[in-house]
Parts: C-alpha cells; structure tokens; sequence
C-alpha cells in the first residue's frame, strides 16, 4: 500500500488557462510517483504550454485533438476513458465546466469524461467574476450533484494582477485529492482515525515556552497514510512548519493540556488513536501573564508540574491505541514498559540518537511491539511507510 499512486492510470485534462503551467508540475510529480499519465489538453491549452512539454514529462502521447489519426483517440474514442483510474481537470476553465455539466464532447476532455466510469476531480481556475457568476455557479453544483470532486480554487493573486477567488490550487493540494479520491473503497473506508502530531508548547511567560524536538514529520505522514487507506482522518497538532495535509481534519493546540482536551473530545465514536505527539511531561506551574525580567540573580528556576498522560488517560469502547516511544536507552525494554502501563495495542519504539531517524529527518528506523509479545524491527524507511506499517497492524485489530 505504501504508493497509491504507483502504476494507476491518472487522466490529466489541461484547459485554456494560464495556470496549465502549474500542471506540468503536477504531471512531473505524478509521474515521478509511478502513475502513468495521460494528457488530454484543449485547443486553448495547447496555446498556453505545448503538447511536447507534457510527453517529455510523463514519456507517454498526448491527445490535443480527437480528430487526428495519429491520437489515440482518434482510433478508439474511449479507450482513455476505460482505463482511467480516476481524471482530474486541472485548470479546468469556466467554459469547460460549462460543457462537462451539459455533457458536450468536441475535446479530448470532455469527449473521455462523457464516456468514463471512473472518479472525475475538477481544479478551476479563472477570474473571480467568472468563477463567482450565477452560470457558473450553477454548472458547479450540478457537477457535485453527480458526485465530481471540486478541488479548490482558492483566493490568491489572478492573473488580472487582482486579488480574489479563483487560483488553481498547488501540486501538494492536487496530489492529497487525487490519492484520497484513489483511497476510496480502502481497508480503513468508514473508520475515524486520530493522530497526535508535533511538540506540546508549555508557556513559562507570554514570550517563552517549553517545548522539544519534534517537528510533526511522524504524525502528519501516519495522517497522510491513513487519509490515503480512505480513513475519515482528524490531526491534532502542535504549530509545525508544514502544510496541512489535503483531506484530513487539521486541528491546532498548543499545550498538552489543550491537546488533551481536543483528543478527549476527538476521541469519541473514533476507531484508533495514533499518538506521534511529542507531548511535555511538565509544564510550569504557572504562566506568567507579562514578560519575565531578567533582574540581577545569576539562577533562576522555574516550578514545574506534571503534565497528565494523554495516551494512558484516553479510553475507549474498541479503540485501538498506538504510542510511540522515543528512547536514547533500553530502548525495547522501555517502549514494552509503555506498552503495558499505557494500555496500548502497539507501540512503535524509535532510538533517537540514530542519524537517520527520530526528530526531523523524513526517515525513521523503528521497532513495532504489540500486546502478543511480537517485536518487528523495521528497516530504515519513510514517514509515510512507516505510517503505513503502523496502520497494517491497526487495520488488522480493527477487523
Ligand atoms: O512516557 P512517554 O512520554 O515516553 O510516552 C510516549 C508516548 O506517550 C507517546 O505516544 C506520547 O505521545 C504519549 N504521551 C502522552 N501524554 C504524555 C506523555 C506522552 O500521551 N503526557
């Protein structure tokens, strides 16, 4: 499971907006990720980015006219359309929503789209006056009716130089649409997944904190893998610097008591709760409500009080806990220590001193324990597959 997007026929729609530059990026990605990926583009496309751009991208014939003999389409006018395993419009202009909700077929878009079965993503991109006008809008909402996937657009930048709403939405956004919409039918499809990501911020004073290492890298990839499992996905995480991952619930707290409460209620009616959270063991007994002076005294110490165990606290009817346990000593006999006193069903156990793996890297080496006893020491993997190792053994509880 770990790729979603390996080997799946991805159907890319280029319209006659000057965001189709962004989609040489996303074909670029796609196909780096192993999809195999079709480009169908309008005659207003090919103005904008030349055919010859995308077939050097994705080493695979592009179709910008239905006519010719020498497309595929011209031969057989749906075999694109049969082997898709999902489309995605990106830009799709005004015009061509227009034709997709009245079912016209006079491009390679919209010609596949009428004949296909499967999954059609839409991303538009257009003046905001053309996005927000009532013809528009109404070919929306009738394409949502019959269940297509609009992705975006967000307010930014247009290119009229005027701010408003109407910006194709980035690759990262794109791609998290096109695996959740792939994930559909997944073994945790119909499950709630919860995950604790990134360092709790303990504040000392309006200014400082405590806090440690962690960069939220473990949690958001183990979100991303269960969103990609077609898992309904909440993330509860401390400020991180990365994007909110498409498709997943992203809530945001800052102390361990907050991400208490927020798991607590979270928590509630869900299947599993993954706990990549670094959370404090203490916080300061007090937070001071004005910035500390530094005053003359050569120490200073801080009181500090026990923070509550999040993961030993939250229980639930079914719920299927996992830790983590981040040790730079006795490593397993430590993380089997936590297992036990949290009442959880797997702890993965990972050596922080190791250079390849714990705190920021995009790699971890870490040693799945469950309640039977077993111990597998992964090799050096991803976040992401990692993720998935966890969620294997979670969907295995679950059923
Ligand atoms: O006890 P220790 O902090 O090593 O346990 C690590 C595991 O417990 C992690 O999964 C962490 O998210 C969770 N934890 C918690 N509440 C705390 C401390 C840790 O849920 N106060």
């Amino acid at each position: 499971m770990p790729n979603p997007l390996e080997k799946k026929h991805i159907v890319l729609g280029v319209t006659g907006s000057i965001a189709c530059y962004k989609s040489v990026d996303l074909a670029s990605k796609l196909t780096q990720n192993g999809a195999l990926v079709d480009v169908l583009m309008t005659p207003g496309a090919v103005k904008f980015v030349s055919p010859l751009t995308f077939s050097s991208i994705t080493h695979r014939p592009v179709i910008a006219d239905i006519f010719s003999p020498e497309s595929e389409l011209g031969i057989n006018h749906v075999a694109v359309a049969e082997r898709a395993s999902v489309v995605i419009v990106a830009p799709a202009t005004a015009n061509t929503i227009a034709k997709l909700a009245h079912g016209l077929a006079d491009d390679p878009i919209t010609t596949t789209i009428l004949a296909t079965q499967a999954p059609v993503i839409v991303a538009p991109a257009m003046d905001a006056h053309m996005y927000e006008n009532a013809a528009t809008q109404e070919n929306v909402a009738a394409l949502q009716s019959r269940g297509y996937v609009f992705v975006g657009p967000a307010t930014g930048r247009l290119a009229s130089g005027l701010i408003g709403l109407g910006r194709m939405l980035e690759t990262p956004d794109l791609l998290g649409c096109i695996k959740m919409v792939l994930s559909r039918g997944g073994d945790l499809s119909g499950r709630k997944i919860v995950v604790s990501a990134g360092g709790t911020q303990e504040p000392i004073d309006p200014v400082r904190v405590l806090t440690n290492h962690s960069t939220g890298k473990m949690g958001y990839a183990v979100a991303e893998a269960a969103r990609d499992r077609g898992a309904e996905v909440s993330l509860v995480t401390t400020p991180t610097a990365l994007e909110d991952p498409f498709g997943v619930n992203v809530i945001n707290v800052r102390t361990a008591l907050e991400m208490r409460s927020v798991l607590l209620h979270q928590c509630s009616g869900a299947d599993a709760l993954i706990m990549a959270a670094a959370v404090a063991d203490w916080r300061p007994a007090k937070a001071a409500d004005h910035k500390l002076k530094k005053g003359e005294a050569e120490t200073w110490s801080i009181e500090l009080v026990k923070n509550p165990d999040i993961l030993s606290e939250i229980v639930g009817e079914g719920l299927v806990k996992v830790g983590f346990a981040a040790e730079s000593e006795d490593l397993l006999a430590n993380a089997r220590a936590k297992l036990l006193s949290k009442g959880l069903h797997l702890i993965a156990a990972n050596d922080i001193t190791a250079p390849d793996s714990g705190f920021g890297t995009d790699t971890n080496r870490v040693t799945l324990l469950d309640r039977e006893g077993r111990a597998t020491e992964l090799p050096l993997l991803t976040k992401y597959e990692v993720g998935h190792e966890i969620l294997d053994r979670v969907a295995k509880v679950l059923a």
